[in-house]
C-alpha cells in the first residue's frame, strides 16, 4: 500500500483560533491526513498564536499596521506563506480583506469559513443580522476564496435552527460548534483528493457540486 503524503497547510488567523484548534486536534487524532507547517497572524499576541506554539507549530506575525498599503502587506504575507509551500491556505478567522492579486495567486487552494449560510449574510455581524431578518435557519459555510468577498464556490454548510429565545451570543456559540465540525471535515476531503476546483466551480468525487454539501445535527446530505 502506498501512503499518501500529509497535505501541507498554512493557517492564517487574527484572533482566538478556535477553528485552528479544531484542525490541530483533528490532525492529532488522525482524522485528517494533513500537516500545519505554519500559523500566521496579522495581530500580535492573540490566543491562536499560543495554541499554535503549544502544538509545536511555527508562528509568524505579519502586522498590517507595519505596512504602508494593502499591496505591501499582501506581498509580505504571501512571501511568508510561500516559504512553507502549502498546498492549501486556510483562513481561520483571518479578519483582513485580501487584494485581488493575492487571492488569484492562491486561487483553488485557499479556503475560508464564514458564520452564515452564504450567499446569505456575507460580511460582518452575521448573527445579529440573522435575528433582525427573522430567519429561521442559520449556520456556517466553508468556501474557496475568490476575489468576490465571501462569494467563492461553497463546499459545505452546517445548518442550525434559530430558536425564539436565541440571542446573537447564543447563535454565535452554536454556529462556532458547527464550524469546528465542518472545517476539519472539508480539509479532510481536500486531503483525500475528493475536491477539485476549476473555473470557479467545485467537483466532489468527480461530480459538479451545484449545491454545497450540508450537515444538520451531525448528518451529511
Ligand atoms: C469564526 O466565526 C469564523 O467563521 C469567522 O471568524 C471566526 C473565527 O473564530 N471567519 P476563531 O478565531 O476560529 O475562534
Amino acid at each position: 500500500m502506498t501512503s499518501i503524503q500529509p497535505l501541507p497547510l498554512v493557517v492564517l488567523i487574527s484572533g482566538t483560533g478556535s477553528n485552528l484548534q479544531a484542525i490541530i486536534d483533528a490532525i492529532a487524532a488522525g482524522k485528517i491526513n494533513a500537516e500545519i507547517r505554519a500559523v500566521i497572524s496579522n495581530r500580535p499576541g492573540v490566543t491562536g498564536l499560543q495554541r499554535a506554539r503549544d502544538a509545536g507549530i511555527a508562528t509568524h506575525v505579519i502586522d498590517h499596521r507595519d505596512h504602508a498599503n494593502r499591496e505591501e502587506f499582501d506581498q509580505a504575507l504571501s512571501a511568508c506563506i510561500d516559504q512553507y509551500q502549502p498546498q492549501l491556505v486556510v483562513l481561520a478567522g483571518f479578519m483582513r480583506i485580501l487584494g485581488d492579486g493575492f487571492v488569484r495567486h492562491y486561487l483553488g487552494r485557499m479556503l475560508n469559513i464564514h458564520p452564515s449560510l452564504l450567499p446569505e449574510f456575507p460580511g460582518l455581524d452575521t448573527h445579529r443580522r440573522v435575528l433582525q431578518a427573522k430567519h429561521k435557519r442559520h449556520g456556517a459555510s466553508v468556501h474557496f476564496v475568490t476575489p468576490e468577498l465571501d462569494g467563492g464556490p461553497l463546499l459545505v454548510q452546517a445548518v442550525i435552527p434559530v430558536h425564539a429565545d436565541d440571542t446573537a451570543d447564543s447563535l454565535q456559540q452554536r454556529v462556532h460548534q458547527q464550524e469546528h465540525i465542518i472545517y476539519p471535515m472539508a480539509i479532510d476531503w481536500i486531503a483525500k483528493g475528493r475536491v477539485k476546483y476549476e473555473n470557479n466551480k467545485l467537483y466532489f468525487d468527480g461530480k459538479l457540486l451545484d449545491q454545497p454539501l450540508q450537515i444538520t445535527a451531525g448528518k451529511t446530505s
